[in-house]
C-alpha cells in the first residue's frame, strides 16, 4: 500500500492527507460522517448507526487539537466533537483495496508461482498462497486434483460459491455432435473470454483435466492486461474506442436467450484496465459512423492478432489431474485443435464469482496479523 501520512494544523483548523507528494485536504463533511465513536458506529461491524442525510451541507471544522501520534480530537459547527485514529482512513487512499497488486505477464514469464498442489490448498499458508498468486496473475494451475468427477467442486470451494449456470454447477468439455457451442467440437478455439452473454459475466472459470489421450488440445492461456498495455501504446485512439463503445453478444439454445451489451475493454471506475469480455464467435462490429466504425475494427483485429501472438501467448498441455482457474475476463483461453479419433479428451468447468478469492484472501492475512 502506498504510503499515506496526515498533517494536522490546529490554526485554523484542517487535516489533510499526503500521498507521493500530492495533498488531499479532508472537508469538515467527510470527516464528521466518518466519526468513529461508539454512538455513531458500531464497533463491531463498522457500520453507520446514524442518518449522514441529516448533516449540514456547510458544516465546518471549529477546533482541532493533536493527541499524539494518529490520534486527533475534532469540533465541528454542529456541537459535535469526537476523537478520531486518523490511521483508520488509511483504507480509504488505498486504490487495491488490500488486494495485492497484480502484474501482467507474457509468455515467457517466470510461471514457476502459478503452480500450487491441491494439498497446499487444505492448510491456511498454503491457500493464502494460492489466493494470492490468482491475484496477482489472474490465473494458477492446480496440480494433484484427484483424477475423477465433482473434484472441481472441491478445488473451487477453496476460492468461493460455485456459481450454478443453465448449465448446472459443472459442465462437461468433451467432443459431442451438433452441440450448441463450438468449445463441444474438436476445433481450434482462440482466446476467449466465456459467456459475455451473461450479467455478470462468469468471474472466474475453473478446467479440471481428467483425460488428454490427443496428441492436440493443448491449452493456451493469455493475459489481456499486457496485451492492452501494448494495444494503448500502438493505438490510443482505438484503445479508448473499445473502452467506450459497447458491442452486442447473445446465446441462444432451446431453453434462453441471452442478450448483454458490454464493451470489449473492461475498466474499473478509476479507469484501471481490469480485462476484456471478447468472443469473436459471437461480437458484431456495433453500428458507428465509418470515421470510429473502421479504427474500431482495426484495433480489434489488431487485439485479436496480439491475444495469439507468440510474445503474449502461453501454449501448454493440460495434463490429467491438473486444474487451471482464471479471471474470466482477464485471462482469456483457447486450446489448439485436436483430433478426437486419437483418445479422449474430457475436462470440467465451473465458475465461481470474482469478489470471493479476494474477500478470503483479506480475512486470512488479518487473521495472521491478530
Ligand atoms: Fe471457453
Amino acid at each position: 500500500m502506498q504510503q499515506v501520512n496526515f498533517s494536522v494544523n490546529e490554526e485554523p483548523p484542517s487535516i489533510s492527507a499526503s500521498i507521493e507528494g500530492n495533498h488531499y485536504p479532508l472537508p469538515a463533511l467527510w470527516l464528521r460522517e466518518r466519526c468513529q465513536d461508539a454512538i455513531n458506529l458500531d464497533q463491531i461491524t463498522k457500520q453507520r448507526l446514524f442518518d449522514p442525510h441529516q448533516l449540514d451541507d456547510d458544516i465546518a471544522l471549529l477546533h482541532v487539537e493533536k493527541k499524539g501520534q494518529s490520534k486527533v480530537s475534532i469540533t465541528f459547527s454542529d456541537g459535535y466533537v469526537g476523537e478520531y485514529d486518523l490511521t483508520e482512513f488509511y483504507a480509504d487512499f488505498d486504490p487495491w483495496d488490500g488486494a495485492p497488486v497484480t502484474k501482467a505477464w507474457k509468455s515467457h514469464s517466470d510461471k514457476s508461482s502459478f503452480y500450487i498442489p491441491f494439498q497446499e490448498l487444505t492448510e491456511q499458508a498454503g491457500l493464502i498462497k494460492g489466493l494470492e498468486a490468482f491475484l496477482i496473475h489472474g490465473v494458477i494451475i492446480v496440480t494433484d486434483v484427484p483424477n475423477e468427477p465433482d473434484a472441481i467442486l472441491d478445488v473451487a470451494s477453496k476460492f468461493g460459491h460455485v456459481r450454478e449456470t443453465n448449465f448446472g454447477k459443472y459442465f462437461e468439455v468433451y467432443t459431442r455432435p451438433n452441440s450448441t457451442d463450438l468449445a463441444y467440437r474438436s476445433v481450434p478455439l482462440g482466446a476467449h473470454t466465456d459467456n459475455p452473454y451473461r450479467d455478470p459475466m462468469p468471474g472466474i472459470q475453473l478446467l479440471h483435466c481428467l483425460d488428454n489421450q490427443t496428441s492436440g488440445g493443448l491449452s493456451t492461456l493469455v493475459d489481456s492486461l499486457a496485451v492492452i498495455e501494448q494495444l494503448k501504446r500502438e493505438d490510443p485512439e482505438g484503445y479508448q474506442l473499445l473502452c467506450e463503445v459497447p458491442v452486442r453478444y447473445r446465446y441462444k439454445d432451446k431453453s434462453v436467450e441471452l442478450i448483454e451489451r458490454r464493451t470489449i475493454i473492461q475498466t474499473d471506475t478509476s479507469g484501471r484496465v481490469e480485462g476484456v469480455s471478447y468472443s469473436p464467435r459471437l461480437d458484431y462490429l456495433p453500428l458507428l459512423p465509418e470515421n470510429q466504425l473502421i479504427p474500431f475494427h482495426r484495433a480489434r483485429k489488431r487485439l485479436g492478432q496480439l491475444f495469439c501472438h507468440p510474445d503474449f501467448e502461453w501454449r501448454f498441455k493440460l495434463e490429467p489431474g491438473q486444474l487451471q482457474m482464471f479471471h474470466n475476463s482477464r485471462v482469456l483461453h483457447g486450446r489448439t485443435g485436436f483430433d478426437s479419433n486419437e483418445g479422449i479428451r474430457h475436462l470440467q468447468g465451473a465458475y465461481i464469482d470474482l469478489d470471493e478469492p479476494k474477500g478470503r484472501y483479506k480475512a486470512l492475512k488479518q487473521s495472521q496479523t491478530i
